[in-house]
């Protein structure tokens, strides 16, 4: 019996409803009788615990002791799930009892409740409460929950139009609420009267007391529905403009500041908040320009705030996620303030994402299966149509099965490789992918069923990614895809470490090279400590910092083959990677192969070792700096050349210097292939930009908080570039130059956006890599980073071409930087 699931995966960025649908129990018996309980019942035979769909143990079904009347509610049926869900769907059935019943709910109302005593009626978004319940007695009737609900305790109360009997049987769909949030509190929304309509921006469907402020409730900021770029629209049907967004307005607020609380259930260790902005400044409307939040955990609040202040963005006028490290804070509440950048403000969900390493994995969610997946347009959707969902599963098994044999012939030729490369590996640290895991994925693809793996896939996959929670869209149908489909996942490899001992990527670099370094001196001098002065930490990392430096005559120092257009007798900038004197052993040896490495490096491209301090503690490598700083920050700062600039008075860049310094990268990068070294980070974070656009490559980039958003933790162990990786590296471990073209590719990307928006900024982390199984099963579902306003066509060209699916058709540095010259005027 072929009984898969079909998923189908929405390109929607944040609806989590489209795939937090799991049955939560009833049917499958995760949820314990003990938890399900009711208001009366008629006999034993017909108790609280006979009430799960499908199900035909007793009398068939739940029911209650009286006949219901017409408008007494007084007869529910309730669940405790045991921890806080988000429920996004919820079938019902009546009592048929093999052909003896026949009692059903033509309507219902829902009441829910997050710790057990404040009980919460549910309405739809128009405010009503009664849910078209049941029409027959046997077949089952799923209906959407819109908006969708966070609680722990849900009550089906049948209600209906004339005296009668009511039997149920229900099941709930979602999934966990790992945010954790359980109220927030804020100031009312308010109402923009603009020019020709007004927008209303209040909290339309907050479940806590609304006066002047909202208190005690959870609404549109957790409801998973993400607004539009414009705010007048809305994905919801048949609601008032601004219906996504709650607003406020800054007259209203003489601190300059909206001040939002949040509660959760419990001390967390926090990692991330992200809050969906509006941006559409033609409109008076931008996302905050600073946040302020203080931390409570017990009973204090935190002496000082964490303050962030995004970038302000006055390009790009779509909607987006701005992401708030929150520096694992220990938290039960958190409260911050949300200062104006413009005259409003809009936010339409906010996220919060925290260590599940201390979760109550005892209280993971009960799963059976796949989630139930209803017409939007038809929330009825009857399942009698059994016959053709069979023949779906079939065609869909036939097709996993042939996935899975692809993925077996790909998963051979890796280990193929991997074993002729463990044979010569030389450096420890280099980049290994151990697939063995995947074995037990292969097993999976083979006796597939619509149970199994659910909840091995679902442990594995929540211990890597900890992140991975409800509020995050498709993080749950990762799981269930990614085992399905074979794709293989960080979760199944080794995870590389591409920091080096100070906290910068390291090069991985071939064997053999390594050979022949091992038997070369380092070719570069001494440098005397006293002649550096300390400007700026530009970064750090376990063992080390890496410091700004100015350094005085060091041209005597450097290495004749240096040219340096610089006045003699001028101190240089650097930049001074310092291994800290408590460092282990194997860091010191880290460090001094690097140094090895680096040694080798002579491009005008790359950034050049300079010399080294390795007489005495703590021992210190001395690269150039470039005094325009990295060139994210360099192009933040300016703007395109054309009329806006010209009002603004901003420096701007043409088009013609974008092109030459990214032909400078891809010569640099050209230089560094033909050594064979793999860059591993290459991003417009790790350019260094000096005089008259030139572009030198570095490495510090990892290390650096300010960039600590364009990095992806694993457990605490990992930091990885997600959103420059190619799909290779991330789900392989694999990094090649054909990756490092892929990098290059977003770098081209970042470069032609002024840098002024973090690419796939409207993915989280976790969609981010779902999309990267996109790319791996190629169905046409991946999504490519849209063509910059700036970009040429025949330049876009070159960038889709990087990020081709396979290896093998990525252009060479060489034909890139060729490329690139061409398109120069
Ligand atoms: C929000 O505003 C709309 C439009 O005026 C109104 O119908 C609705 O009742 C308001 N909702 C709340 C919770 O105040
Ligand atoms: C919070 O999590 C981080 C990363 O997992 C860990 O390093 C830190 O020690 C944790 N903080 C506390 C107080 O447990
Ligand atoms: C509100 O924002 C507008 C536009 O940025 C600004 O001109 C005005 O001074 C602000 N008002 C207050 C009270 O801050
Ligand atoms: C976690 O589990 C422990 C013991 O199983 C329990 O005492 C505690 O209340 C649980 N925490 C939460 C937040 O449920």
């Amino acid at each position: 019996m072929c009984l898969i699931p079909v998923l189908l995966l929405t390109n929607c960025v944040c609806c989590v409803t489209g795939v937090c649908r799991y049955p939560l129990g009833m049917s499958g018996g995760q949820i314990q009788d003990e938890d399900i309980s009711a208001s009366s019942q008629w006999s034993e035979s017909t108790a609280a615990r006979y009430g799960r769909l499908d199900f035909e143990e007793g009398d068939g079904a739940w029911c209650p002791e009286i006949t219901v009347e017409p408008d007494n509610l007084k007869e529910f049926l309730q669940i405790d799930l045991r921890s806080l869900h988000f429920i996004t769907l919820v079938g019902t059935q009546g009592r048929h009892a093999g052909g003896i019943g026949n009692e059903f709910a033509q309507m219902y109302k829902i009441k829910y409740s997050r710790d057990g005593s404040r009980w919460i009626s549910w309405r739809n978004r128009q405010g009503k409460q009664v849910i078209e319940g049941n029409r027959n007695a046997y077949d089952i009737v799923l209906k959407d929950l819109e908006p969708p609900i966070i609680a722990r305790f849900v009550r089906f109360m049948p209600v209906t139009d004339h005296s009668m009997n009511v039997c149920m049987r229900v099941e709930l769909y979602g999934c966990e609420w790992l945010d954790g949030l359980v109220s927030y509190n804020a100031p009312a929304g308010e109402q923009m009267t603009s020019p020709a309509y007004p927008v209303y921006l209040n909290d339309s469907v907050y479940d806590g007391a609304v006066i002047y402020s909202m208190t005690e409730g959870l609404g549109q900021l957790t409801d998973g529905v993400c607004g539009l770029d414009d705010f007048t629209h809305s994905h919801v049907y048949n609601v008032w403009p601004g219906y996504d967004y709650v607003g406020w307005y800054n007259e209203s607020f003489p601190s300059g500041y909206v001040e939002i609380m949040f509660e959760f259930d419990r001390t967390r260790n926090f990692t991330t908040m992200k809050v969906h902005c509006n941006n559409m400044f033609s409109r008076h409307v931008k996302a905050f320009r600073q946040v302020l939040c203080h931390f409570r955990s017990e009973s204090d609040w935190e002496a000082t705030p964490l303050s962030f202040s995004p970038v302000v963005d006055e390009k790009n006028p779509s909607a987006r996620f701005v992401t708030v490290n929150l520096a694992n804070h220990m938290a039960s509440a958190i409260k911050c303030q949300f200062y104006f950048a413009d005259a409003w403000m809009l936010f339409s969900e906010i996220t919060f994402q925290s260590d599940t390493a201390m979760y109550n994995t005892t209280l993971a969610p009960p799963k059976t299966g796949p989630p139930p997946n209803t017409q939007p347009d038809d929330p009825t959707h009857k399942v009698d149509d059994s016959d053709t969902r069979i023949l779906i599963g079939c065609l869909v098994a036939i097709i996993f099965i042939l996935v899975a044999i692809i993925v077996i012939i790909l998963w051979r030729q890796v280990w193929q490789k991997m074993l002729e490369k463990a044979s010569r590996r030389m450096l420890d640290d280099e980049l290994t992918a151990s697939l063995s895991i995947q074995s037990e994925t292969f097993a999976y693809n083979h006796n597939q069923s619509s149970t199994i793996s659910e909840q091995e896939s679902n442990s594995t996959y929540e211990r890597i990614f900890p992140l991975a929670s409800t509020s995050t869209a498709a993080s749950k149908s990762t799981t269930t895809t990614v085992v399905q489909d074979g794709v293989p996942h960080y979760a199944e490899a080794d995870i590389v470490n591409l920091q080096g001992v100070t906290g910068s990527n390291t090069y991985a670099i071939p064997a053999l090279t390594m050979d022949l370094l091992s038997g070369k001196d380092v070719a570069v001098e001494e440098f005397p400590r006293k002649l550096l002065t300390f400007k700026e930490k530009l970064g750090e990392g376990q063992f080390g910092e890496v410091h700004l430096c100015e350094a005085e005559g060091m041209q005597e120092f450097m290495n004749k083959e240096f040219l340096f257009d610089i006045p003699e007798d001028l101190p240089v900038l650097v930049a001074v990677k310092m291994l800290r004197s408590d460092a282990n052993k194997n860091a010191r040896n880290d460090f001094l192969k690097e140094i090895k490495i680096m040694s080798r490096l002579k491009d005008p491209n790359i950034i050049r070792l300079l010399a080294v301090c390795i007489y005495s503690d703590p021992l210190c490598m001395i690269t150039e700096y470039m005094e325009n700083g990295d060139l994210n920050q360099f192009l933040s700062r300016h703007e395109p050349e054309g009329q806006l600039a010209l009002l603004s008075n901003a420096p701007t860049v043409s088009f013609n210097n974008l092109c030459y310094m990214a032909t400078q990268i891809a010569s640099g990068m050209k230089y560094l292939s033909s050594l064979n070294f793999v860059h591993r980070d290459l991003a417009t974070r790790n350019c260094l930009v000096g005089k008259k656009y030139t572009i030198k490559i570095a490495d510090f980039g990892m290390s650096r908080n300010l960039y600590s958003g364009d990095y992806y933790r694993i457990q605490g162990r990992a930091v990885l570039p997600i959103r420059w990786m190619s799909w290779e590296s991330i789900l392989l471990g694999k990094f090649t130059t054909a990756s490092d073209m892929w990098a290059f590719g977003v770098t081209l990307w970042e470069i032609l956006n002024f840098c002024k928006e973090q690419p796939y900024s409207q993915l989280t982390d976790e969609q981010v890599i779902e999309n990267t199984g996109e790319f791996f099963r190629d169905q046409k579902r991946q999504i490519y980073l849209p063509q910059p306003v700036l970009c040429p066509d025949s330049l876009y060209k070159i960038m889709l071409s990087c990020w081709r699916r396979n290896t093998k058709e990525r252009p060479s540095f060489q034909e890139i930087h060729q490329a690139l010259l061409e398109i120069q005027p």
